[in-house]
């Protein structure tokens, strides 16, 4: 039978072994250091990274409603789109190239009515369903034509189609493309049976006629409120998720969606920017196709939004496929491109794409410190990083002095990273990723605290510990927490840090990487146990460092992997409790991070040393569960959360026992 101990499962004896060796321990003693030896926190520690994975824009971030508004998701057929004959009514619903409203729309859809007087319609039932939500204005809007002249009806309804939440009449639709615009506002709160509304994803959007003709569609976009209102936004209750984490910069727009399978599919940030009816949008190497709804410009309003900096990757002429260019002739239109998108993000209006950006809707330049340059290159198999990254960097330096770039290669604790060596060009800081379990997250708490400081800063620019689906579990969050104690303790050189995958669409279909930060469906969204280690690591976070020692912690056995093990790597003993502390220098406030990955509560004596003083109360936060596996779901949104409550007895020599399998951040007020 396997025992639980230490949030681990173990053979009996085994467990029976480690209770015996932890039943001889002394209690731990944790000593904070108040004398002036730290060293300021990096102020963009931590930030956000995203990219189109797991329908983290369309069908996740990104407020439009409609899958497959163009009608390019499938060169045969209307995906996601379908015919309705209400009554005996006749009709016909066909993809149509004959006719295309621009080049970036060349598909449209064809609806052809037969019987007049009855309804005929196309449905779309969105990205797993409408969100139907009381006293709420939704802005439609589609390029449309018909045969002769006759209006059309535009409604939210029941997917069956017997409740109508909201339904609105198009003015007359004439024989030319033209954009219609039309507004759905459903009712107020309160019982179906008396036309009231209860929030509800069980719903479709439907375009009907009444008159017999043939009517054609393109660019059909059906938008709820977004964040802070803004035009083609994002949805509001996963933005106030995100502003939550305090986020300081956002890395976009990938990751392998930067790179694309092949040169086609990168991220053509040209193909992105403008009027929606010019985004053609792509394929995306995550199996699916993107919209670029959520283009260059959107993922700058999100950082304005949300008051983060854009960390901007730009593609450096490698796919994921391998298609690559390293001769220079050949690079030359990838580093202008990347040049023109620097340009784009920081130039000012008088610049060429300065004055793009102003057409758009944004005079204002953006502020830019970091632009990274590609992604994951420790898997370049043609071995052209070096080249590729020393061009590209030569032409940013000229142009762009004081930014700062980051190289992907050339680092000393990801294997990956440490593939390639650092291009002789030389980078300001090297992007680091760990995909890892738990107990390695753990094990790789101390992993910067003896790192050679002379070299580039370290950017930890993807990481997770990979437990739980399709969003991570508490033992996941315990890994989390104990390796940013790492980075914390070691922020003079991890600079900046950010969780990935950041979104996951948890209907059936939505998921194409395990183990991901936030989870949503049409209708609702929650945090995993993840989501609030980040938040609480970010939101209580001072500016300078306080130094922490830790003694007689209790311990775990680390087992090696399948490959370790048969490679003769025998098993470990690491620590089982991590902390770091910083000090807000301002308000006095020391924020101490406990993290507890044993399966017992553990008493520990805490002792303040170099101040006059501790406040007796004091405030903790604890994120807790009584199962390692313990998890977040949109049926149980609440289950592991952070409970704050106000704390007494401390001092600068004190005692609090602290749950198993938990994460605390302890507020002591300093004098
Ligand atoms: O985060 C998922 C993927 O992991 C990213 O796209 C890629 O950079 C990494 O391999």
């Amino acid at each position: 039978m396997p025992g639980l101990l230490f949030g681990r499962r173990w053979p009996a004896a085994f467990s029976f072994f480690i209770l015996l060796s932890f039943m001889g321990k002394a209690q731990p003693v944790v000593t904070l250091r108040m004398d002036g030896t730290g060293h300021a926190v990096a102020p963009k520690l931590y930030g956000l990274m995203t990219e189109e994975i797991n329908y983290s824009y369309d069908g996740g971030l990104y407020g439009e409603l409609i899958r497959n508004r163009a009608f390019r998701n499938n060169a045969m057929t209307a995906d996601n789109w379908s015919l309705i004959e209400d009554g005996g009514a006749r009709g016909k619903m066909s993809l149509d190239r004959q006719e295309p409203v621009g080049e970036a729309l060349p598909v449209s859809l064809k609806m052809e009515v037969a019987e007049p007087g009855m309804r005929t319609g196309v449905a779309n039932e969105g990205y797993w369903g409408i969100p139907v939500r009381p006293r709420t204005t939704y802005s439609v809007s589609f390029y449309a034509k018909a045969s002769k002249a006759a209006a059309l009806t535009v409604s939210i309804e029941s997917r069956d189609g017997k409740k109508v939440y909201a339904k609105a009449e198009s003015p007359a639709i004439g024989e030319g493309w033209q954009r219609y615009r039309m507004t759905l506002t459903t009712a107020d709160a309160g019982a179906v049976s008396a036309g009231g509304i209860v929030p509800t994803a069980d719903a479709r959007f439907v375009i009907s006629a009444k008159e017999a003709g043939t009517y054609w569609f393109s660019l059909v976009s059906l938008f709820p409120p977004t964040y802070n209102n803004t035009k083609n936004g994002n949805r509001q209750d996963i933005m106030q998720m995100l502003a939550e984490m305090k986020p300081a910069f956002l890395r976009f727009p990938g990751g392998n969606y930067l790179e694309g399978d092949y040169f086609s599919t990168r991220f053509d940030w040209k193909a992105t920017v403008g009027g929606l009816e010019k985004r053609p949008g792509h394929p995306s190497p995550w199996g699916y196709r993107s919209t670029d709804g959520m283009g260059l410009l959107e993922f700058l309003l999100w950082c304005e939004d949300l008051k983060m900096e854009p960390l901007l990757a730009v593609f450096a002429g490698y796919t994921l496929k391998g298609d690559y260019f390293e001769d220079p002739r050949f690079l030359q239109p990838f580093i202008d491109e990347a040049l023109d998108e620097i340009e784009y993000v920081m130039g000012d209006a008088s610049t060429k794409w300065g004055a793009v950006r102003a057409r758009d809707g944004h005079p204002a330049p953006f502020p830019l410190t970091y632009v990274e340059i590609g992604n994951e290159d420790g898997f370049d198999r043609s071995g052209s990083y070096e080249k590729r990254y020393n061009l590209f960097a030569a032409a940013i330096r000229a142009k762009y002095p004081n930014l700062k770039l980051i190289s992907t290669t050339g680092g000393k604790n990801d294997w990956l990273s440490a593939r390639h060596p650092l291009p002789k060009a030389g980078a300001d800081v090297i992007d680091e990723h760990f995909y890892r379990s738990a107990i390695e997250m753990e094990e790789m708490a101390t992993l910067y605290d003896n790192y050679d400081r002379s070299g580039p800063k370290i950017f930890v620019g993807e990481w997770a510990s990979r437990e739980g689906f399709p969003t991570t579990n508490l033992n996941a969050a315990l890994g989390d927490a104990a390796f940013l104690t790492g980075l914390e303790r070691n922020s003079d050189l991890v600079i900046m840090s950010c969780y990935a995958p950041l979104f996951v669409n948890v209907s059936p279909g939505g998921m194409q990487w395990k183990s991901d930060l936030i989870g949503y469906d049409a209708l609702n969204s929650y945090g995993s146990p993840s989501y609030h280690v980040q938040k609480m690591f970010s939101n209580y976070l001072g500016d300078q460092t306080v130094s922490v020692e830790g003694r007689d912690l209790p311990t775990q056995v680390k087992k090696p992997n399948s490959k370790d093990s048969a490679a003769g790597v025998k098993p470990k003993t690491i620590p089982a409790m991590f902390f770091s502390a910083t000090k807000d220098t301002k308000k006095g406030l020391v924020y101490l991070k406990v993290v507890n990955a044993t399966s017992v509560e553990q008493d520990v004596k805490f002792v303040v040393e170099g101040v006059k003083s501790v406040v007796s109360q004091g405030t903790e936060v604890v994120l807790r569960s009584g199962n390692p596996e313990d998890t977040n779901t949109i049926a149980e949104p609440g289950k592991v959360v952070p409970v704050t409550s106000v704390v007494k007895g401390l001092g600068k020599d004190f005692k609090r026992k602290v749950a198993a399998w938990s994460v605390t951040v302890l507020q002591l007020q300093i004098k």
